[in-house]
């Protein structure tokens, strides 16, 4: 490419050659890659190739016809975006939701760090933009690709759209950057351009979009760029992911570079020393928050050395050094027309009020949960109240309280269920055998016969945290379901083969909003989705207690469907039982019900058929050949070189179990000066006792 001349310089009649010789090529190089498999050249290289066909044509738009590969920009045939798989994953934040929070987060990063009284810990504190994080990554100074945030492993290559963006630069001006430097920050739209793009929405019979961020989010993920330069996104940049250099030694230095090298930064930045000056910073944050005309939903405080950062690490998908403090939750008063009973795929029955509609902040909310039974008593709600509702962020509005509670004239109080409303069953509420307390919520017992139970399973299967079926959603499982095309996920695996064998009538194509085109479409996604990665289907099944996180770990651990079939349908092994609870993060409750789902025929059958249709593709296994994976350690005594907490966290990220006491299932006691009992029953129970700096040797430094 550096032998290529500058856009600037080139000729109309140059132009127009290298673009026809740049569309020829971008589009064998899309064949080979969407329809044949088989890529000739590295994403990188093809993304400078549409860089370059992109550059020409903003310089020569006479260029652009309806078959310039600018306009089908990185769309596969289904409609889609590519998929870019982070370098480094893209974590989320931990809350604080008052000012004893973030007291006990800064107290907890001392502790970890094992810091004195005297020792200064700096922390910044800036606005939490409620937008989208997007991942920049620029080799030797220019945009490589960009990215969506997506499940935090892997985004969406959204590179063409974020170019439109006035503060993201192409190519890097200044000097001082790293050879790969990936920046990461916050897409967003101000609060003036979301009203014009509602009124052109509007207009032009369309949905408006319910907030700034959905608008933003909406319009990064235009298909077409010309969409998203049509609507005006900003980016401030706040992180960063993988580095080949070292840009400072403080994150407010690191992002003072962002600057220097053409990034906008958000100027409300502070450093401070002390939980009080954050609060101030916070404070003051919220006040100016109405007139900043971009929307923020709290702010975030970061530790600033980037030693420190690296030491704390990070805990689940958040990090150790940075906490958002939100902004309370906005509230609204309105009637509560009526109680409706829902079912969920767990059978519980949860109870739903409906609104007159209201506005809060910014988004019309017309449902609002009730929890359970014991929450509408507590709070004595009724149908016909006035009610006062909050919503924070994506939580689902909730009902704070009633207004008119010592009114007279008010309506019954709810009588709840104990028939289940979708199938007849039971709803009962169990004991729970260890507490010996009534469980708060009801569930139906209909399990598999209950239509609402089934339905509600398939739509969290083909949901986006799942099988992640395009086209596949609520509607199409209502609809799919109801005639009793699909009531079991393999179903939708052979769904295709049926139609084509006439077995649907009439086939899918000539029914009502469908056409041959849309029925192909969704057969592509379906069949897309048979290679599966081993977390996605074990999240998919819906197993109580086994989310997205057990899920996660299960498949680091076993490493295949195979090694999870045989572990989670032999629990009543004991060894295979207690190598299971040795996993860091899996109790005994979620393995209670591993074993209940696996040990029920119909699920094993149900699993077969599904598994037939499917290549589920095995998972990385973390750390299984560190000296310490599996291994149940314990510390003790006075470390010198760590905290306590620190050398959990390792020992853990190495695969290891900790637990605080000696047993007979300790393999290793690591033991600092001072050891005491702890060292005593180790060595009477013939238990390896380490020393730190052995311990040290033993995981490699
Ligand atoms: S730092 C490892 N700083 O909040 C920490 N995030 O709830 C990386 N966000 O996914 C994030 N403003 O989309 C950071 N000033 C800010 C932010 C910010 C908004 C978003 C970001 C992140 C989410 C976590």
């Amino acid at each position: 490419m550096s032998a290529l001349k500058d856009v600037a310089d080139l000729t109309e009649s140059e132009a127009r050659t290298e673009h026809a010789r740049l569309a020829k090529e971008i589009r064998a190089h899309d064949k080979a890659y969407y329809q044949n498999d088989a890529p000739k050249v590295s994403d990188a290289i093809y993304d400078l190739l549409r860089l370059r066909l992109l550059e020409i044509e903003a310089a020569f738009p006479q260029l652009v016809d309806l078959f310039s590969p600018s306009q089908t920009v990185g769309a596969k045939p289904g409609g889609k975006f590519g998929e870019i798989t982070h370098a480094v994953p893209m974590l989320s934040l931990g809350n604080a939701f008052n000012e004893e929070d973030v007291a006990d987060f800064v107290g907890r990063v001392r502790r970890f760090l094992g810091l004195s009284e005297d020792q200064h810990v700096a922390i910044t504190a800036e606005p939490k933009i409620d937008g989208l994080s997007a991942n920049l990554r620029y080799e030797k100074g220019r945009l490589i690709h960009g990215a969506t945030r997506g499940d935090g492993t892997t985004g969406e290559d959204v590179t063409l759209n974020l170019l439109t963006l006035q503060d993201v630069p192409e190519t890097l001006p200044g000097t001082g950057w790293p050879d790969v430097l990936e920046v990461r920050g916050e897409v967003y739209m101000s609060h003036a351009h979301f009203a014009a793009l509602n009124v052109r929405q509007e207009e032009r019979g369309k949905r408006a979009y319910k907030n700034p961020r959905n608008a933003a989010a909406g319009s990064l993920r235009q298909l077409d760029p010309k969409m998203t330069a049509e609507r005006p996104l900003r980016y401030f940049a706040y992180a960063w992911g993988e580095m080949s250099a070292p840009i400072g030694e403080t994150q407010f230095e690191a992002v003072q570079r962002f600057a220097d090298w053409g990034f906008v930064v958000n100027d409300m930045m502070k450093r401070c020393d002390s939980v009080e000056a954050l609060l101030e910073v916070y404070r003051g944050i919220e006040e100016s928050r109405a007139g900043l005309g971009y929307d923020i939903d709290g702010v975030v405080y970061k530790v600033d050395r980037l030693d420190w950062q690296e030491r704390l690490g990070q805990v689940s998908r958040a990090p150790r050094w940075a906490i958002a403090h939100k902004f309370p939750a906005e509230q609204a008063t309105t009637l509560l027309e009526a109680i409706d009973i829902q079912v969920g795929r767990t059978g519980a029955l949860t109870p739903v009020a409906r609104l007159t509609p209201v506005t809060v902040g910014g988004v019309v909310v017309t449902n609002a949960t009730l929890h359970n039974q014991d929450e509408i008593e507590r709070k004595d709600i009724r149908a016909g109240d006035t009610v006062v509702i909050q919503r924070a962020g994506d939580v689902i509005p909730q009902v704070v309280r009633v207004t008119n509670a010592d009114r007279a004239g008010r309506g019954e109080a709810f009588d709840f269920p104990v028939i289940c409303p979708e199938c007849g069953s039971h709803a009962v509420r169990e004991h729970d055998e260890k507490t010996g307390k009534l469980d708060v919520v009801r569930r139906c017992t209909g399990g598999l016969i209950c239509g609402a139970q089934i339905k509600e399973r398939l739509k969290h299967f083909v949901g986006r945290k799942a099988f992640d079926i395009e086209g596949m959603g609520t509607k199409q499982i209502e609809a799919f379901h109801d005639e009793g095309l699909v009531t079991e996920p393999s179903h939708i695996f052979t769904l295709k083969a049926r139609n084509a064998a006439g077995e649907i009538t009439p086939p899918l194509q000539e029914r009502e909003g469908w056409g041959e085109t849309s029925a192909n479409n969704l057969f592509a996604a379906i069949d897309d989705r048979r290679d599966i990665a081993l977390l996605r289907l074990l999240n998919a099944l819906g197993i109580r207690h086994v989310g997205e996180g057990t899920s996660g770990l299960l498949a680091r651990s076993y490493g295949s469907w195979a090694a999870i079939r045989a572990a989670a349908e032999g629990l009543e092994d004991e060894t295979v039982r207690s190598e299971m609870l040795a996993i860091d993060g899996i109790g005994e409750t979620a393995v209670e019900a591993l074993d209940q789902y696996f040990g029920e025929p119909q699920n094993r059958d149900l699993l077969d058929r599904l598994s037939d249709q499917l290549n589920v593709a095995d998972a990385e296994q973390v750390s299984t050949d560190s000296p310490v994976a599996g291994k149940v350690v314990v510390f003790t005594g006075t470390l010198e070189r760590v905290t306590r907490d620190e050398a959990k966290a390792k020992a853990q990220s190495l695969g290891a179990k900790v637990s605080g006491s000696v047993s007979k299932k300790t393999d290793i006691l690591v033991a600092g000066p001072g050891a005491g009992s702890k060292a005593k029953k180790a060595a009477d129970l013939g238990i390896e006792t380490l020393t730190e700096d052995e311990w040290f040797a033993l995981i490699g430094g």
